[in-house]
């Protein structure tokens, strides 16, 4: 038996001072995104944006539904809007913050699981790291450098691929 250690590295800030005019203007537009959320059901606004490489900034806010799971995470809606409109531009960054009962969350807060494995298909995708910065009340950023990092051993279309490329003696007998 052999372990393996997975470990990553955070940088945490407690204000803006560090960042550039590029990222504070994404942060603007997830804070601004969050506030135009449809959460009439959870009360739970969240916001994202997007920056690709060709310095274009996507916003998504979570869209939420009658019909529960109908509804979709900010950080979906930005990353599908994204790609529907500059599918070959790699995404390089994806900023996301939280609104609750009129509070921007005192304590940052980090994006689900499916949110993740859509944010890591892009960055496999284009073979580039997103950056992701959680937003916090009063300029606190948690800053984590890729998304496989949030996402360890994740679920890649490479498996997939290497199926498509198996032998049709490998391949499972077709029904009938
Ligand atoms: N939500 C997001 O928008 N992003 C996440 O990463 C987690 C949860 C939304 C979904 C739902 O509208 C509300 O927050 C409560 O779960």
């Amino acid at each position: 038996m052999k372990k393996i250690t997975y470990s990553a590295v955070f940088e945490f800030h407690d204000n803006y001072r560090k960042f550039s005019t590029e990222e504070l203007s994404l942060f603007d537009m997830a804070q601004n995104a969050c506030l135009q959320a449809y959460a009439p059901y959870s009360q739970f606004q969240v916001g994202a944006a997007v920056l690709l490489q060709n310095g274009v900034m996507i916003p998504g806010n979570n869209q939420e539904n009658a019909a529960y799971p109908s509804g979709l995470c900010a950080e979906r809606v930005a990353l599908f809007y994204a790609s529907a409109i500059h599918p070959n531009v790699p995404v390089t960054a994806l900023a996301i913050t939280i609104n609750y009962s009129n509070t921007i969350f005192d304590s940052v807060v980090a994006p689900c699981g499916a949110c993740r494995q859509v944010a890591a298909e892009y960055e496999q995708k284009f073979n580039h790291n997103i950056r992701v910065y959680l937003l916090g009340r009063n300029e606190k950023v948690l800053v984590i450098p890729s998304v496989k990092t949030l996402l360890p051993l994740l679920f890649s279309g490479d498996v997939l691929k290497n199926f498509g490329s198996s032998s049709p003696t490998d391949a499972p007998a077709s029904p009938g």
